[in-house]
């Protein structure tokens, strides 16, 4: 779906931004680009979806070059921005037909939809008068309503409340359920780790990492397991890793004894791993 080689990018005419960057996206995969603000995540959205052309390098997305697109490009991606850029005098409905009517293809029925991220009822209402949780809702119907093979969704779940949040997510797994690709942009971890089958690190327009979720906790160290043990009273605390806590003569004896009195294994989260592999926090 998508093949970046050797991509190079500048705002500045001096200075290089995204440097020699390359990865490839196959079909029907989530992949996510983490990073803290100014990685460079929508920067590489935009070069991705055809919007910033004067870059170098060459990035494939289906089939052709990003900057060569023409019109039908349009028909088969769906594009759901960091700022979402719609019509403040349209309702929210009024604005999804609009939008509807720039394609050639049978456009979903966008009321089931709204109806499932709570918009239903504010579907005649002018999007001027739409909070950011409830803008941000309506552009991802937007960018799904004409059912494109391909979804660009920078940063889908900012400023929206947990439980719709959640609902965005299931949506999104089950346009992967159906076969679609999706590049999602994300600083928030937990979004990354359960949605993306394979994620990006990226820092200052550099890629420090790319693999599965789970694997990039695996690489790192491994888990660390904390346990406490005594029976007099006062419980004391050990540490071990767990690929060591078989060699851990205190746990073990402990152990054989029955005065292990609790165990904690603590698995890294895909931040701690972040924070290792980049030195960056995500925030
Ligand atoms: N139009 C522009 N002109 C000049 N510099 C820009 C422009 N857009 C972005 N930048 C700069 O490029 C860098 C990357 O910006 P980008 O918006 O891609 O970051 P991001 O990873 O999406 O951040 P965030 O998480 O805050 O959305 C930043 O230093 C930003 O200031
Ligand atoms: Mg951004």
């Amino acid at each position: 779906m998508i093949q970046v080689e050797q991509l190079q990018f500048s705002y500045d005419r001096h200075k290089a931004f995204i440097e020699d960057l390359s990865f490839d996206v196959p079909q029907g995969e989530i992949f996510g680009f983490l990073g803290p603000s100014g990685a460079g995540k929508s920067t590489l959205q935009k070069i991705l979806c055809g919007i910033i052309l004067r870059y170098q390098g060459q990035v494939k997305v289906l089939g052709t070059e990003a900057k060569e697109h023409g019109a039908d490009f349009y028909e088969k991606i769906g594009v759901d921005f960091e700022f979402p850029n719609l019509y403040g005098k349209f309702t929210g409905l009024e604005n999804l037909q609009y939008f509807s009517s720039l394609y050639k293809k049978k456009p979903l029925d966008p009321l089931p939809l709204l109806d499932r991220l709570g918009l239903r009822e504010h579907a005649g209402k002018k999007v001027s008068a739409y909070s950011k949780g409830m803008k941000m809702r309506l552009a991802f119907v937007r960018a799904i309503l004409h059912q494109p093979e391909l979804l660009f969704l920078d940063e889908p779940t900012s400023g929206l409340d947990p439980s719709y949040a959640r609902i965005l997510k299931d949506m999104i797994l089950e346009q992967k359920q159906a076969g679609r690709t999706i590049i999602l942009t994300t600083h928030n971890m937990h979004d990354a780790d359960e949605l993306c089958d394979r994620v990006a690190f990226l820092v200052d327009g550099e890629m420090k990492a790319l693999g599965v979720p789970e694997d990039l906790k695996c690489q790192q160290a491994g888990v660390e397991v904390h346990y406490r043990y005594g029976g007099d009273g006062t419980l004391k605390e050990g540490r071990k890793k767990l690929s060591e806590l078989h060699q851990d003569a205190v746990f073990m004896e402990n152990l054989r004894k029955g005065s292990i009195a609790s165990i904690h294994s603590k698995e890294k989260s895909l931040e701690d791993v972040f924070i290792e592999l980049t030195g960056r926090k995500l925030l």
